[in-house]
């Protein structure tokens, strides 16, 4: 959710803090601001807004010094503004906090802190933090102890960064529960911390992963790792080998356009090195799937959120269509609250982005406490939901920037792909022949999928043409409904249009009552199962004045006489169509977005790692 970046060493930490922010804006900028330690004072700027303006401000009023901690923010408690970005001092002003979270007992003790006569600043829960801090402070408690008793004092799933004057040496990190991740970075002479890897590795690729219930003392030549408890740890350093070029926007307008082009080479890697072509056999050896757990396995809880989500929907199509295991998936943020039936044979698979993002870990939380064998597909490098998994499949495609996540949708739906003919050739489920067929289909990816790319300038025009639409209804069904729903999704999170994403063959109990000339419908009517369903389905719609534009597979002339305007896609084998099927919908959430004038990469009230409930 929110970006954190601290800095201790000889530098000034003002441009270290501000560089490692503009990395990490996609989590959170409604607001941001630094604070340093300059003599023996702590200032502060802080900015409404995009970080821009912070750089702005502090150019018309420059602070340097060291340590100094950061902030970009995606609100909770208090409108996004100046007065309630963070870093919050302390009412001694020898005291700065920076937050990610939500501290749930934040009412309780600002009434216990109201009552002592503390004065807030802000509409915020992180600044009961910084008084709580303050408070422990008093009898000549050491800065780290009056931490620590702190951090032992606040509800959630919180990260908290704190400075003093008193111990200018000294930057203190905890993270406290299963919120956003914390790195600790290692220099010479130099450390850093943040919320994630992007923001230091210009800096350095040697780094500590902070766990739920740590806390670290970090000065310019040490890290001191304890559990909250005062417990030490040994930090285990992990070497970063991360590509951040790709972490620029190159010859595209918007990160968003250029993950969608990335989706070749994405795809490209993410079946690299993992199909044996000649035998027809995959290999995920992160998964450390043995043919007696193959066996074993009763059922697979898919749990996720938004996108994620999605992309598991279509991996349960794929999983019992090949694998014949039983699959549910489950919006991750309602798991822990369904009593799933869990036990030792059933596989909780968490699918995420970021690795990071707070409900999907506690569903793997509620999962590992019942049982469950923990796998997880993930793209964050060393993330938490990486880390706590049994077994990984890590998805190959590099940073994704863009909040509106596209490679890493499509990306899990080969993963899965493969999973589940994994699952089912170790379960002896799968002849010879149909196996090394369907290896053999993950060959057509690439070229599939760079064809389709190549209409954009077609999707374009569609685009141009639906550029003051106020609503739209996307239809798909079988393995092709979740692409409705992820479809829908990209156009409201970037364009903020209204969109659904429907099961085509609900629409008659309700749904279809919208349809009149006013209304787009989009429908994925490919050559697959449900083409003939969905034939009817666009009939349906032009019969109520529906304009429908349909995405369909090339040389389907059936479509073509009928939608009022068609996104075409080569032919692919219809269990692979959803992998494609979905760019012409990226495309053109895309390009309405585009020619709105809005901002694609970062949308408004949105945040690329939610790490609160
Ligand atoms: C995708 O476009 C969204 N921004 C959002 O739904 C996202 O997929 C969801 O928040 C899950 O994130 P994760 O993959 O990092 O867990």
């Amino acid at each position: 959710m929110c970006g954190i970046v601290g800095y201790i060493g000889a530098r000034n930490a003002t441009p270290i803090i501000l560089g490692g922010l503009k990395k990490l804006e996609y989590r959170g900028y409604d607001s941001a601001g630094v604070a340093v330690i300059h003599g023996n004072q702590i200032e502060v700027r802080r900015e409404a807004g995009k970080l821009s303006q912070l750089v702005d401000l502090i150019g018309k009023s420059p602070i340097d010094g060291a340590p100094g901690i950061g902030h970009t923010r995606w609100a909770t408690h208090g409108a996004p503004s100046a007065k309630n970005a963070h870093p919050h001092l302390g009412n001694s002003g020898k005291m700065v906090v920076v937050h990610n979270g939500i501290v749930e007992n934040f009412l309780e003790l600002k009434a216990e802190l109201d009552g002592e006569g503390i004065t807030f600043n802000s509409d915020t829960d992180t600044e009961t933090i910084v008084h709580l801090a303050e408070c422990q402070r008093a009898g000549g408690t050491s800065f780290e102890e009056a931490a620590r008793r702190t951090f032992k004092r606040i509800h959630g799933a919180n990260v908290v960064v704190l400075i003093s004057t008193d111990e200018p040496d000294k930057i203190i990190a905890a993270r406290i529960g299963n919120a956003g991740g914390v790195v600790i970075g290692l220099g010479e002479g130099e450390n850093f911390i943040a919320s994630d890897i992007p923001a230091i590795l210009e800096h350095t690729r040697r780094v500590i992963f902070l766990e739920s219930r740590q806390m670290a003392v970090v000065t310019k030549d040490s890290v001191e790792l304890t559990t909250l408890d005062g417990q030490k740890i040994t930090p285990e350093i992990h070497s970063i080998a991360y590509d951040a070029v790709s972490a620029e926007k190159g010859e595209y307008r918007h990160f968003m356009q250029k993950e969608i082009h990335e989706q070749v080479r994405a795809l490209t890697d993410t079946v690299a090195g993992r199909v044996d072509f000649q035998e027809g056999r995959i290999r995920l050896p992160e998964l450390k799937l043995t043919s007696e757990l193959a066996k074993r396995i009763q059922r697979i809880y898919i749990t996720a959120c938004g996108t994620a989500a999605y992309a598991g929907m279509v991996g349960k199509y794929l999983i019992e269509k090949i694998a014949r295991i039983p699959v549910e998936v489950v919006i991750a943020s309602e798991f822990r609250y369904s009593d799933p039936i869990v036990d030792e044979n059933t596989v909780v698979m968490a699918i995420s982005q970021s690795g990071e993002t707070a409900d999907t870990l506690a569903a793997m939380e509620e999962g590992r406490k019942k049982g469950a064998i923990i796998w997880s597909i993930v793209n964050a490098i060393g993330s938490q939901a990486m880390r706590v998994s049994d077994g990984t499949i890590s998805m190959q495609t590099g940073p994704e920037i863009g909040v509106a996540s596209t490679k890493a949708f499509t990306a899990p739906l080969v993963d899965q792909y493969m999973l589940a003919i994994l699952l089912a050739d170790l379960r002896g489920t799968l002849d010879e022949k149909t196996r090394k067929e369907l290896v053999a289909d993950l060959r057509l990816i690439p070229d599939v999928a760079g064809r389709t790319l190549d209409t954009e300038s077609q999707v374009e025009k569609i685009a141009y043409e639906l550029k003051d639409i106020s609503g739209c209804l996307y239809l798909g069904r079988g393995i092709n409904m979740p692409i409705a729903y992820e479809g829908a999704l990209k156009l409201k999170e970037i364009s903020y249009v209204h969109a659904e994403g429907y099961p085509a063959g609900e629409m008659k109990h309700g749904p279809i009552a919208l349809i009149d000339e006013e209304m787009p419908v989009i429908c994925l009517a490919l050559q697959d199962p449900w083409h003939e369903k969905m034939i009817s389905q666009i009939q349906q719609a032009k019969a109520r004045g529906g304009t429908v534009i349909a995405v369909a597979t090339e040389g389907d002339q059936l479509v073509a006489d009928m939608a009022d305007h068609v996104l075409w896609i080569p032919k692919i084998p219809w269990m692979l169509s959803p992998i494609i099927s979905v760019f012409p919908l990226q495309m053109l959430a895309y390009h309405i977005a585009a020619i709105r004038g809005l901002d694609v990469d970062q949308p408004r009230n949105l945040a690329k790692s939610v790490t609160v409930e």
